[in-house]
């Protein structure tokens, strides 16, 4: 039997995908699970050396639960091309090269199609070839146990890619049933149906039967704390840094009452005191100044 997870144990997300690892930690929110990215432990980045999604899930999850001593929940995703038989499959994230250029990986994938003659003639409104993401969890523990759980999202591809959303191969899918691409889609509507969510129902079922979900989990009057530490611990450019501050000052106008400042000249002495006793950080500039305002609207003169 599938061993289970409990409200308040702290599990690793072993992944140094951002995209992934805020993805997964918006899932387990609810659950009052203490989620910690394996990069936020120093944990190395296993080499993905199998050649199966389940190979290496299993591989990451393994080498985080032995090096943190922590259970901890690996994802192995990619994109299969029926027209390519699978491919890039397991090696979705290799195309994007040493510098992860997923516009390179995209336009590979493009050439490729177009080489098969897969692409619809120009001013036909055929959909492009078929594809779907997979996303493979795993739960490993650190006596070297593990469960694994699936998820699939079906569509067709299109080019060139649309919308500035996502990751990774997000702008060149359209799921079924929609006509916007994931890089078009708000991040909330891919979520709601993605492979990744898939897989962790699967995983839900098994392993979280026995938390119920709060919806104030993480939450302080109305306040999503979660989502916002897990939105500043992610971000790295100024692009970034601007939506989150357009997100601080939604909450501001949809919670302010939470907030611990009550006006302008509270928040500044709030900003003055937490900038006096922050710990020395190592974040990159722009990840920092949304942390520092974050805090500032929690912290307590
Ligand atoms: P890995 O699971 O870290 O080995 O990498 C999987 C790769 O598949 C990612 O780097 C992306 O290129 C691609 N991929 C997985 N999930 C998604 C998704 O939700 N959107 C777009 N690309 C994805």
């Amino acid at each position: 039997m599938t061993r289970k997870l409990i409200r308040g144990m702290k599990l690793v997300v072993a992944s140094h995908n951002k995209g992934k690892v805020w993805e997964i930690s918006e899932l387990l929110a609810p659950y009052g699970l203490n989620a910690i990215s394996a990069g936020e432990l120093g944990l190395a980045e296993p080499d993905e050396t199998e050649t199966t999604f389940e190979g290496n899930a299993r591989i990451k999850a393994i080498a985080a639960a032995t090096g943190s001593g922590l259970p901890s929940l690996a994802d192995d995703s990619g994109l299969e091309i029926e027209l390519l038989d699978g491919a890039p499959g397991v090696y979705s994230a290799n195309w994007a090269g040493p510098s992860k250029d997923f516009g390179l990986a995209m336009k590979k994938v493009g050439d490729e199609i177009a080489a098969r003659n897969g692409w619809p003639a120009p001013g036909k409104a055929d959909a492009g070839p078929r594809a779907n993401f997979i996303s493979v969890l795993c739960l490993a523990w650190p006596d070297g146990d593990c469960a694994f759980f699936t998820g699939k999202v079906h569509g067709h591809l299109v080019w060139p890619p649309r919308g500035g959303n996502g990751f990774g191969y997000d702008p060149m899918f359209v799921p079924d049933g929609e006509t916007r691409t994931y890089g078009e889609m708000d991040p909330a509507e891919k979520y709601a149906g993605s492979h990744r969510t898939r897989a962790f129902a699967a995983f839900k079922r098994d392993c979280l039967d026995q938390i119920a979900p709060t919806a104030t989990a993480g939450k302080i009057a109305g306040r999503d704390l979660q989502a916002l530490t897990a939105a500043a611990a992610s971000l790295s450019t100024r692009e970034e840094l601007a939506q989150f501050v357009q997100r601080l000052r939604a909450d501001l106008q949809a919670n302010g009452k939470a907030w611990s400042a009550k006006s302008l000249d509270d928040y500044f002495a709030a900003l003055q005191g937490y900038l006096g006793d922050m710990p020395e950080t190592k974040d990159p500039q722009w990840r920092m100044m949304a942390k520092v305002l974050l805090a500032a609207s929690l912290y307590e003169r």
